[in-house]
Parts: structure tokens; C-alpha cells; sequence
């Protein structure tokens, strides 16, 4: 029945999630009414969360160009703004970078029009200006009567457009000898990054809704299996075992559960590994180590289930051991790994929200269960010391 009931949420859980987002998932907020010199427009917008910038972005999926524009007022009058994609990690090295300023032009004359260089930065100093690992065409930048700097250009992304990519920005006061100079080390300068989905809200709507419906897909599919059907067939085991009438049922309910949870995990899995091979951008490595880990694991229980000494048998105890601390291992690693992947896709708080609760009612359950089944042991046995005079006790919690 539990399981059943498992079942009817998966099927409710994948038909809400697998319906297609908002067109403009990311563009409800103020970078909305943002307009921008000679008829440029943009399809998808982002607020991003630090220094008060925007980013405005065109994705064309066919060519692999990215037409982006970025806003943002320069820490003070004179200063530089810059943004940037980084393929290799989440900070300011190895950034491909575009920063704006009022340099001054090849000739050396003064400065006071604005323009764009290039920077590959490969430390904590920007360097030199060069060529980016995504060739820049269209560059342009201004500074608008309202203080706020306007950078636009277009960028080929190549097979760094298929995922989610990391993005950082910053903002300078000045620009001394003709470069920009360091910029403040305050807490929303260091923390001036987040994720650019160029996928949530493309111009190739078709696409992009089939690439976040195969996201929310895998998420749905390993929560509900590692998350809830491999605990509930835990808690089935391990409680259900001290009712002798319920026994061998807890053993059929235990091995279905486990088997059902397993077969849906290993398809939410394999949909993660896809998903990886798709985005060429960025590697979650500690989301992909441990969901390798915990197929693995599970993998392993469900082999146990086959290669299981009998009940009687001498090494039988040695295996309950191996089979219980594995169990615990994946169902740990298989939650911690779902708030990961929750992380990773930046889920609604609704969600989240949900699966906690799906938790909280699984470890209620789980100490309940705990507490009642001791009480029974525990009666049991003063019960069979009155009978046969401190006979062992066959009334055992499992460990
Ligand atoms: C950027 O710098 C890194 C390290 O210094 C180098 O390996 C890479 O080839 C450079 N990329 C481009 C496009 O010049």
C-alpha cells in the first residue's frame, strides 16, 4: 500500500514538474524595463544579486552567440565595470572577461568615451588585455546620464552554450595609467557571481523548455526514489521486523520497496549522468562523485539481497552488518546529494520546502517507531523472564 502509494506521488510529482516553466523565467523583475541605445533588445533578462547589475542576454542556439548586454554603475565617477563567463570555476581566475571603461584610445589621447577590452584573467590581478576563450565581436560600452554603464558584445560560445555557466561581475572606482585599477574587496564585490541559465529562458523556447523538463525530471525521479521509497523500505526493515505476525511481510514490503526505489533511481541516474555529458560548461563534481557513490552502493544492497548467508548461518550476523551500514550509507549520501542537486538547480522553495517535509515526516516516523518497537522488546522480554526464567529473549531489534 505504501508503495502504491509512493507511485501515485511520483506520477503527480513528474507531472507537475515535467510542465514547461514560464517563458521568461528569469525576467519578471526590474532589469524588465531596461532599454538600451540603437534598438538593441534581449529575450531574457536576470537581476543579479549583488552591486545592483543586470544582465540582458540573446542565446542563439543554432550559432552557438551569446548577444549579451550588462548594467551596472562603476563604483565612482571614472571607474570600470566589468563581467565575465568563467568555464573553469565560480571566481575571478580563469574568467573571460569584458571591462568597460573610460580608457584611452591607441593614440593615447584623453580619456572620456567608454570602450571595451578583453581579458583572459588567470589570477587574482587581471593582467593584460587579450583575446577570451569565446571569441568577442560587437563590443561596445556607455555611460549612461543616469551613472549606470551600459556593455554590450557577442560572444561564440561553442559547446559552453549547452548548460548553465558560471558568471562574475565587478565594479572599480578608477582607471590610473590607462587600466582599471584594483577594486574594493568588500563583501558584495567578493560575492559578485552566479549562475547564467542559458537555458531557462532562451529564444529557442522548444529547446530550452525540453532541457529544464529533462532537469526537473531527474530531480523528481532520485527525490522520490534514494530520497523516499530506499528510507521507507529502510524503516520498514528495521521496525515491522520486531512484530513477529508481521513477519516474513516486512521482508516482501522491504525487498519491494527497495527494488521499486532502486529501478526509479537508477533511471534518475542515468538521466544525471546524461545531463552532465550535456553540459559542457560546468561539472558539479561533488553532485556527480556522490551520486556515483550512492548507485553504487545501491547497487551492492541490491546483489546482498541475492548473495545473502541463511539465517542460521554463522556468517549471517557479519552480513546484517555490511547490509545496514551500506543501507544507512546510501540513504545518507542520497539525501545530502538531493539538497546538492536542489542547489545546483535552484528549485523553488516550494520544493525544497516539500522535500524537507517528506524527510521530517520519515525521521518522525523513524524515532516513533523507534521508541514503540523498544517498548515492545523490552515487555517482551520481562514477559519471557517471568515465563521461562531468563530464557534469551527471541524478541530482538535488528541493528
Ligand atoms: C587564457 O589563459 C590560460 C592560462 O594562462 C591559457 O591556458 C589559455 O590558453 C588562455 N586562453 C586564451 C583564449 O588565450
Amino acid at each position: 500500500m505504501a508503495v502504491a502509494g509512493a507511485g501515485a506521488v511520483l506520477a503527480l510529482v513528474l507531472t507537475v514538474l515535467a510542465a514547461p516553466p514560464p517563458a521568461h523565467a528569469a525576467g519578471g523583475g526590474r532589469c524588465a524595463g531596461e532599454s538600451f541605445s540603437a534598438n538593441r533588445a534581449y529575450a531574457a533578462c536576470s537581476d543579479l544579486p549583488r552591486l545592483g547589475a543586470s544582465v540582458h542576454w540573446t542565446y542563439d542556439r543554432a550559432s552557438g552567440d551569446l548577444s549579451v548586454a550588462f548594467v551596472v554603475a562603476p563604483a565612482a565617477p571614472g571607474g570600470w565595470v566589468a563581467w565575465a563567463l568563467n568555464p573553469s570555476g565560480d571566481g575571478m581566475p580563469g574568467a573571460q572577461a569584458l571591462v568597460a571603461g573610460p580608457f584611452p584610445d591607441d593614440g593615447g589621447g584623453a580619456a572620456s568615451a567608454w570602450s571595451v577590452r578583453t581579458y583572459n584573467v588567470s589570477g587574482y590581478a587581471l593582467g593584460d588585455p587579450g583575446p577570451i576563450a569565446f571569441p568577442a565581436s560587437d563590443l561596445a560600452a556607455e555611460l549612461g546620464a543616469d551613472g549606470r554603464a551600459r556593455v554590450y558584445g557577442r560572444l561564440r560560445l561553442g559547446p559552453y552554450g549547452a548548460g548553465v555557466l558560471n558568471q562574475v561581475w565587478q565594479v572599480g572606482a578608477a582607471v590610473t595609467g590607462g587600466a582599471p585599477a584594483p577594486h574594493a574587496m568588500g563583501a558584495d564585490n567578493l560575492a559578485a557571481k552566479a549562475k547564467l541559465d542559458l537555458l531557462r529562458s532562451t529564444t529557442a523556447a522548444a529547446g530550452a523548455d525540453s532541457a529544464t523538463q529533462k532537469r526537473n525530471i531527474h530531480g523528481a525521479l532520485n527525490a522520490v526514489s534514494w530520497g523516499v521509497l530506499l528510507p521507507t523500505g529502510a524503516i520498514f526493515a528495521r521496525y515491522l521486523k520486531t512484530f513477529k505476525s508481521a513477519d516474513p511481510a516486512w521482508f516482501y514490503l522491504h525487498v519491494t520497496c527497495q527494488l521499486i526505489g532502486y529501478g526509479v533511481g537508477v533511471s534518475g541516474w542515468a538521466t544525471g549522468i546524461n545531463l552532465g555529458k550535456e553540459s559542457k560548461g560546468v561539472t558539479y563534481t561533488d553532485h556527480r562523485n556522490i551520486g556515483i557513490a550512492v548507485f553504487a552502493l545501491g547497487t551492492l544492497q541490491v546483489l546482498a539481497l541475492f548473495l545473502r548467508p541463511k539465517k542460521e548461518h554463522k556468517y549471517r550476523a557479519y552480513w546484517n552488518m555490511y547490509h545496514h551500514s551500506v543501507g544507512y550509507t546510501v540513504i545518507v549520501l542520497g539525501v545530502v546529494n538531493i539538497f546538492k542537486g536542489m542547489g545546483i538547480l535552484g528549485v523553488e522553495q516550494r520544493w525544497r520546502t516539500a522535500y524537507i517535509a517528506a524527510v521530517c515526516v520519515l525521521a518522525v516516523a523513524a524515532a516513533a517507531l523507534e521508541a514503540v518497537t523498544w517498548g515492545v522488546v523490552v515487555r517482551r522480554r520481562k514477559a519471557e523472564g517471568k515465563t521461562f526464567g531468563g530464557a534469551p529473549a527471541n524478541g530482538h531489534l535488528p541493528h
